[in-house]
């Protein structure tokens, strides 16, 4: 073990040396430290090191940061990942992954989430090239690879769009536009872009809305980045364009329900703890699923399609599935 482990350090030293030509900046939170070189993101932990594809690494790590570490888990792979408890944070190493708990190479470490999203975003902005942006689909960006050459700070600081009640309503997220430098994907131009007519009954008007939800959604220049439409107290509803994949493994910490919108998401599930094979979810246009409270899943989306992903925002539902007290699934047939 103790042989293992100056090997590592010395191999992180030359390391160091390689990616300082490289221009990008090496980042430590914690005893963790990431270096990224032409091709790779390096992470070293006490005990051991870990690799990833940078474009997968820069993928996961803008939904990390744009999201505020999501709902439960974010898996950059089946060993990397971060579990969210809503104010702080654990950055872990083989914490869900079965073969690495068994032989106890698992490591974890907790952090204010402020604190772990600030070394992130810096990371993030440091490590992504002019015209690479993690957001778009693979066809309609450039590469991250390389020494470092420019940044991209405009694509990662897009916000994550949130209607406080409802897109179009006064005072709330206005409709998508050509005017405004949002046309419609090149993938949807078969997206109907006309209005809903609105019949109020008499004493009601003003008070019903609605807006062409496929129209606005069409017009959306990132994947695999829910936005909020809709928001009634917990209940929200974010629309997605999806093409190519979702560059992480989503681990529920609640049931989450997916309604596929048009063509076609092949989904894999797995066991939220151990990484375990459990499903293949195949959903069409039209579909509906709910993903269990203690599953991951990572979906593929051969075409540019649209998903409707319905959260609920109750802060309390964590608690009351990870204790048994609500059954991980919210139907039984
Ligand atoms: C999910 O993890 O449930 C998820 C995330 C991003 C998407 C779609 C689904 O675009
Ligand atoms: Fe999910």
């Amino acid at each position: 073990m103790s042989t293992a482990t100056a090997v590592l350090a010395d191999q992180s030293a030359d390391q160091s040396q390689d990616t300082k030509n490289l221009g990008y900046q090496t980042f430590s939170v914690g005893q963790f430290r990431f270096e990224r070189d032409e091709y790779f993101a390096h992470i070293f932990y006490p005990g051991g090191r870990h690799l990833m594809h940078i474009e997968a690494f820069l993928r996961a790590l803008m939904r990390d940061v744009g999201w505020g570490f999501f709902y439960g888990t974010v898996n950059f792979d089946n060993v990397l990942g971060t579990l969210n408890h809503y104010g702080t944070v654990d950055l872990f190493i083989g914490l869900l992954n079965e073969a690495y708990r068994s032989t106890n190479r698992h490591y974890v470490e907790t952090f204010n989430a402020r604190d772990l999203k600030k070394v992130f975003e810096a990371m993030l902005d440091d490590w992504t090239n002019e015209g690479f942006d993690p957001y778009a689909a693979p066809d309609e960006t450039g590469v991250p690879f390389g020494p470092k050459h420019g940044n991209n700070t405009k694509a990662l600081k897009r916000e994550r769009i949130v209607a406080k009640r409802m897109v179009g309503l006064p005072g709330d997220l206005g409709y998508r536009t050509d005017e405004g430098g949002q046309p419609v994907n090149r993938q949807f131009l078969d997206v109907p872009q006309d209005s809903p007519e609105i019949h109020a009954e008499p004493g009601f008007e003003g008070q019903v809305h609605a807006f062409n939800m496929f129209a606005y959604t069409s017009r959306s220049d990132v994947t695999w980045n829910p936005s909020v439409v809709s928001n009634v107290k917990d209940s929200q509803i974010c629309a997605t364009t999806e093409e190519h994949m979702l560059p992480i493994f989503h681990g529920n910490d609640r049931v989450e329900w997916f309604i596929q919108i048009c063509d076609e998401i092949i989904w894999d599930i797995q066991d939220g703890k151990t990484g375990r094979p459990r499903a293949k979810v195949i959903m069409r246009a039209g579909d509906v699923a709910a993903m269990p409270a203690d599953i991951r899943h990572q979906g593929y989306s051969p075409k540019r399609s649209i998903l409707i992903v319905w959260e609920n925002n109750d802060g309390t539902l964590p608690q009351r599935y990870s204790s048994g007290q609500l059954k991980p699934y919210p139907v039984e047939f």
